[in-house]
């Protein structure tokens, strides 16, 4: 039998062994990380009859891979898979252009159930299907058969009448039907059209919703969790910019891409005190950044085992939580804006996340520890001050010192010339032990 030219797409990188049990029917390229997801997208060899996507994607991440369907799959249908929860409402599905959320397993059945077979077995062989289109400054250009599926279109549709007039042949809503389709086909019609503009306002939506995204209360918590991480990137190129050799990062996406896993198994999105602090923009992109830089300490200190890698990115994701349940001002750390009472609160922060977070499953003790003491300092003048400098444990160093240093940099943002490495080396070395310093150098500050 003839290959088919139409395959779906599928962009998973997540527990993706599911779908190797079941051959499919219907031709399926499977991308297994954003980045196999963007490659199939841009190779203009292909032909996807419908994307769907597993929105906890990274690099690219899930808003940018949505982006990358809008500008090179114009009118091809995108879904999006999930595993528990719907990942976003109904509104933001209309505002992405998104066909519909289909729960996991994605079987032939449903493709078969969403997607006219027509498209699967169209072979555009002849008739000039690839005819040369014309550059307009309005209208994009669809091959008409990527409207075989019978999807609902979320754009109008228009064909290009020989005088170079555009007419509307279908609402945006509305379904073209195959047997329609086919008759433009033969009829010898090989694009039809969409407006740039249409086109134009989802890009656009993508990116609003990237800087709004921890915030807005519909998106689902593991959407928001790896989106954060892509952003996290803006971080590490913060870093790079400091000298960090490449080789450096190539764990840490793999690293970062799991903690979702890792908080999924905590239980804890439920829990009103995550909520708050993933209600809180600013209060995220801290835990990000901290987890990053904590993760890059972790191969000089020859932390190697999973556990001890998980220990790390709880600790170091979760170390403030407890912070953002206090009033705005004192989550600032600005001790001088504070009353005694308010710095009494301020500085009991690190035990009351520490208390938090041992209601939650699977929390060892190492953790908690850690949370704890996150502002112990070994020269003493770190808080709560409850335990001997001798007695502070590895990852609360780790978690301190990377905090310390994402706050820095969050503060080198504001001012200029500052030096983040040599405020390290004046202000803040001298609290921790040597190798945890000796980690960070060697990370940080190559020659
Ligand atoms: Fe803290
Ligand atoms: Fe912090």
């Amino acid at each position: 039998m003839e290959k088919s030219t139409y395959s779906t797409l599928v962009i998973d990188s997540s527990e993706l062994a599911q779908y190797a049990g079941s051959p499919y029917r219907v031709p399926t390229v499977f991308a297994k990380t954003g980045e196999e997801g963007k490659a199939a997208l841009l190779d203009s060899n292909r032909k996807f009859a419908a994307i769907f996507i597993n929105p906890v994607l990274t690099k690219p991440g899930f808003l940018q891979t949505i982006a990358l369907a809008h500008k090179h799959r114009p009118g091809v249908p995108l879904f999006v898979l999930y595993d528990q929860k719907d990942p976003l409402s109904v509104q933001e599905m209309t505002r992405l252009a998104i066909a519909k959320a289909i729960k996991k397993p994605l079987t032939d059945e449903i493709i078969q159930k969403n997607i006219s077979e027509e498209v699967f077995n169209y072979h555009p062989n002849q008739e000039g299907i690839e005819a040369t289109q014309t550059e307009d400054a309005e209208f994009v250009p669809i091959a008409t058969a990527d409207l075989l599926g019978g999807v609902p279109s979320f754009f109008d549709i228009y064909v290009r009448l020989p005088s170079g007039r555009h007419v509307k042949i279908l609402d945006a809503r509305d379904t073209l039907s195959p047997q329609r389709t086919l008759t433009y086909l033969e009829k010898g019609v090989p694009h039809f059209y969409l407006k740039k503009e249409a086109q134009k306002r989802c890009l656009t939506y993508c990116t609003i919703l990237s800087h709004s995204l921890i915030s807005n209360p519909d998106i689902s918590y593991e959407i928001k969790y790896s989106e954060s991480l892509n952003q996290g990137e803006a971080l590490i190129d913060t870093i790079r910019k400091q000298g960090l050799q490449e080789e450096s990062f190539d764990s840490i996406f793999e690293f970062l891409s799991n903690i979702h896993i890792l908080t999924r198994k905590l239980n804890v999105s439920q829990e009103q005190a995550v909520q708050v602090f993933l209600a809180n923009a600013h209060a995220y992109d801290h835990a990000v950044s901290t987890t990053i830089v904590a993760a890059l300490l972790t191969s000089p200190l020859k932390i190697e085992s999973t556990r001890a890698f998980e220990t790390v990115g709880i600790a170091s994701f979760l170390h403030d939580i407890a912070l953002y349940q206090l009033l705005p001002h004192l989550q600032t750390h600005d001790e001088s804006k504070m009353t005694e009472e308010e710095k009494n609160q301020y500085r009991n922060h690190p035990i009351a996340s520490a208390e938090m977070v041992s209601q939650f499953q699977n929390v060892d003790t190492t953790t908690r520890q850690a949370i704890a003491q996150h502002h112990e300092r070994r020269n003493n003048k770190g808080f709560p001050g409850k335990i001997p400098p001798s007695e502070i444990n590895r990852v609360a160093e780790i978690v301190g010192l990377s905090d310390e240093f994402v706050r820095i940099l969050e503060n080198s943002k504001r001012v200029p010339g500052m030096n983040s490495l040599q405020e390290m080396e004046r202000n803040i070395f001298d609290g921790f032990s040597f190798p945890v310093i000796e980690a960070f150098r060697s990370i940080f500050m190559k020659p």
